[in-house]
């Protein structure tokens, strides 16, 4: 049912999410709120190891791109799971530390990283850096040295695929901000340095091609050209990678119009042209990581606003207004992104109404979603968009000094506040 089967509508004819009734759940934690379905994510996250052992031996490892959600709860939940975690901020590693997550499954991504944070990822044993240039070669080697540690490396490589999704996340291709280009030459020269680098164990490569990705092709297409790169490696070093990364960017289901592959049969094509291509170029089978970010968060969340006002200008739209908006679901401003709407105490009324779903900032691009089908709703209702536990809360702010959301789990009928809503002093902490 719905874009997700966490959801559902009870006998009350309400939204509800792992079984619970969401108008209940506005009722006690308030509106704004965001709600997970903790249960659903464990099984996306099983689902990752399973296919990693069931199509590759389990000589790999998932790692969960926390930037799609993150959160201490999440930490120590993906730790339970048995998945590494990518960070790309000090912000995001220092979470994963107070969360005791262990440091060496902690892959460290960014093009940019500061040198504080490279220091800080050295001195806490993170298991992997991920290395964006040489300019970031240079200074891991040094301050690795300084710390008198060896950094474990991967390089990011753009492998110059075009993976058909939104132009903003799109990053594999070679006019890109992210990693080193493979056709100018620049990659192999930095493998070169990182494996001749002082203080820095070189163990493979990485490349991510982007986001929301719904075919297999551009992944298969991927592993291929990596392990040419691996073998072009060997050929021209002498070195063998021992590790291949590719990414993450699967596809989730936003509308009912999106159709996402099982996440297993992800892995059972890409390893299978993971074993062809390494019999074929003569080197031995990486070490595989995954690094699903949306896939394992996304459809597990919703968004709980109360409807306010409702704005009818006769033959040109409605809006309905609600009390959150861009600054907890920047993405349709961003990205213009689809999503489902549902009035969650009318779920079982047909959605044959159309409106223009408005946030509450002072910026008249702060819609949620335009021209959407959802039931007749009224001021008080309580509104539900789908699909939001992956780059919402993440991506939040305190636009116009609004306080963020709560973020409440659900599992097994029960729920908790992972996640504090924010309340005015929150808002100004810093303020002097
Ligand atoms: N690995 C790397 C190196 C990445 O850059 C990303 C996402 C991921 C893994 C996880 O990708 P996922 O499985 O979540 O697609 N804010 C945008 C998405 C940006 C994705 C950035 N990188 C959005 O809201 O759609």
């Amino acid at each position: 049912m719905f874009v997700s089967d966490c959801l559902s509508v009870n006998e009350k004819g309400h939204l509800a999410i792992g079984g619970v009734d969401t108008v209940d759940l506005a009722k006690e934690y308030g509106t704004p709120c965001y709600v997970m379905d903790e249960d659903r994510i464990r099984k996306n996250c099983r689902a990752y190891v399973k296919s990693i052992e069931d199509n590759y031996g389990g000589n790999g490892l998932a790692i969960y791109a926390s930037k799609a959600f993150n959160c201490k709860y999440m930490c120590k939940l993906i730790n339970e799971e048995g998945m590494g975690l990518d960070v790309v901020s000090g912000g995001e590693l220092y979470t994963a530390i107070q969360a005791g997550f262990p440091t060496e499954k902690v892959y460290f991504h960014g093009n940019n990283k500061t040198l504080d944070e490279l220091k800080f990822a050295v001195e806490n044993g993170v298991g992997r850096i991920v290395v964006d240039n040489i300019y970031e070669l240079e200074n891991l080697s040094r301050i690795a040295g300084e710390c008198g540690k060896t950094a474990s490396v991967l390089l990011r490589i753009k492998p110059g695929i075009d993976a058909h999704t939104h132009s903003f996340i799109m990053t594999g291709q070679i006019d890109s901000k992210f990693g080193f280009a493979l056709e100018t030459g620049e990659a192999m020269d930095g493998i070169k340095r990182a494996i001749a680098a002082e203080n820095i164990d070189f163990r493979g490569v990485h490349c991510h091609i982007g986001s929301q990705i719904f075919e297999v092709t551009p992944f298969e297409k991927a592993a291929e050209v990596m392990i040419g790169f691996m073998a072009q490696i060997k050929a021209e070093t002498g070195v063998e990678c021992a590790e291949l990364d590719l990414g993450g960017g699967f596809g989730i289901k936003y509308s009912f119009e999106d159709n996402p592959l099982e996440y297993s049969a992800y892995m059972a094509k890409v390893a299978t042209v993971i074993k062809a291509e390494c019999e074929k170029q003569g080197i031995k089978l990486p070490f595989i990581v995954i690094e699903p970010g949306r896939s394992i968060a996304g459809s597990a969340g919703i968004t709980l606003y109360t409807v306010g006002a409702v704005k009818t200008i006769p033959d040109i739209r409605t809006y309905v207004s609600i009390d959150g908006g861009m600054g907890d679901n920047p993405r349709y401003i961003l990205y213009q992104s689809t999503y489902e709407l549902v009035c969650a105490n009318k779920a079982d009324k047909p959605r044959d109404f159309t409106i223009t779903l408005a946030g509450r900032c002072c910026e008249s691009g702060d819609l949620i979603q335009e021209d959407a089908p959802v039931q007749r709703v009224e001021p008080g209702d309580i509104m539900a968009v789908l699909s939001t536990g992956a780059y919402n809360y993440s991506m939040s702010s305190n636009y116009n000094r609004i306080p963020k959301p709560p973020v409440v789990m659900v599992s097994g009928g029960e729920t908790k506040v992972v996640v504090k809503r924010e309340t005015y002093d929150d808002v100004i902490r810093n303020d002097m």
